[in-house]
């Protein structure tokens, strides 16, 4: 299957993300966490958007197009992919489609979970990630076994550099500005899931499951 994850930040598509390209057996790509990488790098795209991301700034179009094509376009792609965060923009949504025609291929479904504004404040405040391998938390809704310590490779949690409150009130403001558009693009495509990202994680994966006509338990 060929999807996308939409949403607003916090709403869950990582979370939800790691569990259903696992169950569906698809690539999970995700913009935020390629640039994440390339910072940690220290690489030229890494240089490129750093500055954009510490302010909850989109990176500009021309850059997450190109790294996004270059990832669809590898050979584990071929029978579907998991897309986090991208597209962000009607470009992009725009270039998506464009790539994909080229290749006689479509999108089967977009997934857009959604969460009110006051709720996503709590996630994003209270989120910690895994230094070493990016799984992520949260102190009260989805706390690791050990305070501070991740359940899987044991290493410290730390705080995204963007989830500071400025930069969350920033990147909210921008997700309504550019991203929010394509929930229309996408409904009068035929392609939009409506999720109702208020109930708990495992509930959230059992909805998007039905959503895609799946029997999840
Ligand atoms: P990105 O990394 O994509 O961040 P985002 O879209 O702001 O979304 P988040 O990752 O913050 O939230 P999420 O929906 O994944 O939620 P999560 O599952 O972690 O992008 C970062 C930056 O990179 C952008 O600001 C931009 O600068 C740049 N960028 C990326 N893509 C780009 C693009 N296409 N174009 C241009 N620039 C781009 O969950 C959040 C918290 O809530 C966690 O603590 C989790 O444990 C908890 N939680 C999850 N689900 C539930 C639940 N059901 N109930 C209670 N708590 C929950
Ligand atoms: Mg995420
Ligand atoms: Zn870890």
């Amino acid at each position: 299957m060929r999807l996308v994850l939409l949403g607003p930040p916090g709403a869950g598509k990582g979370t939800q993300a790691r569990e259903i390209s696992q169950r569906l057996a698809i690539p999970h790509i995700s913009t935020g966490d390629m640039f994440r990488e390339a910072i940690k790098g220290g690489t030229p795209l890494g240089r490129q958007a750093e500055a954009y991301i510490k302010d909850g700034r989109l990176v500009p179009d021309e850059v997450t197009i190109g790294l996004v094509q270059e990832r669809l376009a590898r050979p584990d792609c071929r029978d579907g992919f998991l897309l986090d965060g991208f597209p962000r923009t009607v470009a992009q949504a725009e270039a998506l489609d464009a790539w994909l025609a080229g290749r006689q291929e479509g999108l089967d479904a977009v997934i857009d979970i959604e969460v009110p504004r006051d709720a996503l404040l709590e996630r994003l405040t209270g989120r910690r990630v895994c230094r070493q391998c990016g799984a992520t938390y949260h102190v009260r809704y989805n706390p690791p076994a050990v305070e501070g310590k991740c359940d899987i490779c044991g290493q410290d949690l730390v705080q995204r550099a963007d989830d500071t409150e400025a930069t969350v009130s920033r990147r909210l403001d921008v997700y309504t500005g550019q991203t929010a558009p394509l929930i229309n693009y996408y409904r009068q495509r035929s392609l939009l899931k409506e999720i109702d990202g208020r109930q708990d994680i495992p509930a959230v994966t059992l909805a998007i499951g039905r959503a895609l006509g799946r029997d999840w338990q």
